[in-house]
């Protein structure tokens, strides 16, 4: 597997033993709150547009790699149970770019927990990729600068390159071709904003299509793409001056119609990219319905069919009590702004 746009790779070695290291580390999943929908390189995973999130504290995932001498092959397990093949091919291909990046060349052992669905439209693919960036770095010996982990994170998931990152975050489209200014920075990390994320979980299972195919045919064939284009990058600026404002406001207003862009563009492609279920329509009405009565409450959609709504933290209870209430709803989580990628625990192996 090549590692295109790395930095140049220092001749392999296996892991010295001074250098080999277990390493845990957790990432809370995010948000987008500005979208991202469209690759400028899909070989590199370069997003068209920049992107603004939430990362979340409850949701997310824990990573362990250990890097085994003489081991024939990666391992790369869910719980208890080894990952299907798809999955473990990415990371495959995600561990050859951080083995080239470190020079080594031995196989890994990837253990990971999930606390969001996988593969469900609750982007466990953006905190699974940020803890891998982490804990297979410092297993490897490396201790990367965050906009580094960042980019390398954005290799595996584009989203995950906002996970490195607490609170709200931005990311960069960047310009250069090989990627190396493509990676988010925090907008303010450590937020004392006291908002909510209220999820509202509207079916069970993985989704149909995969965001990056669904991305692929929507800039292949929807006619509203370059319009989405053009649209998101203002977006950007509205949401980052709302952020910094702290007004619910305007945030939620981009928010809301950021994501209704994104959907109708997908929904315009040929065949039709549709994430939406009918619990999905019935949660969107029921946050307009509250906010015409007086509560500020604004809605965004991944690509899958749950609702997760902005809101103050006070209002947070009774919106979720609302949208458990509606037919199709399973289940509701309420999320806290939470940190960035963090090691926790690390040791020689
Ligand atoms: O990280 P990916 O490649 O699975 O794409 C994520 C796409 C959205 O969640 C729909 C939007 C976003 O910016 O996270």
């Amino acid at each position: 597997m090549t590692a295109a746009g790395a930095p140049p790779t220092p001749a392999p070695t296996s892991l010295g033993a001074s250098r080999a290291r277990v390493c845990t580390a957790v990432a809370g999943t995010n948000i987008a709150l500005v979208k991202y929908w469209g690759k400028r390189d899909p070989a590199l995973n370069l997003p068209a547009t920049g992107s603004v999130s939430l990362t979340l504290r409850e949701l997310g995932t824990r990573t362990t790699v250990r890097f085994v001498e003489g081991a024939g092959a990666d391992s790369v397990r869910l719980g208890d149970v080894p990952t299907d093949d798809r999955v473990a091919a990415r990371v495959r291909q995600f561990l050859d770019r951080v083995r080239q990046q470190a020079g080594i060349t031995s196989r890994a052992e990837v253990t990971t927990e999930n606390s969001v669905p996988t593969a469900a439209g609750l982007a466990s693919s953006a905190s699974g990729f940020a803890a891998l960036a982490l804990a297979a770095t410092r297993a490897a010996g490396l201790t990367l600068p965050p906009p580094a982990l960042s980019a390398l994170a954005r290799l595996g998931s584009g989203s995950a390159a906002r996970s490195i990152f607490g609170g709200f975050v931005e990311m960069a489209r960047g310009t250069r071709p090989d990627g190396s200014d493509a990676f988010a920075h925090p907008l303010d990390e450590a937020t004392t904003w006291d908002v909510r994320l209220v999820v509202a979980v509207t079916a069970v299972g993985e989704k149909a299509l995969g965001s990056t195919a669904a991305m692929e045919r929507t800039a292949r064939t929807s006619p509203f793409y370059p319009a989405w284009i053009t649209a998101n990058e203002s977006d950007i600026g509205a949401a980052r001056d709302a952020i910094l404002a702290r007004d619910l406001e305007r945030l939620g207003t981009v928010m809301e119609r950021s994501a209704l862009r994104m959907h109708a563009t997908a929904m315009a492609a040929d065949p039709a990219v549709i994430y939406w279920n009918g619990a999905t329509m019935s949660a969107m009405h029921a946050v307009l319905e509250l906010r015409a009565a007086g509560t500020p409450a604004y809605f965004t959609i991944d690509a899958g069919p749950h609702v997760k709504v902005l809101c103050r933290s006070g209002d947070a209870p009774k919106l979720a009590e609302l949208l458990a209430a509606i037919p199709g709803v399973s289940r509701t989580m309420i999320a806290a702004p939470g940190p960035g990628a963090h090691v926790v625990e690390e040791e020689a192996a």
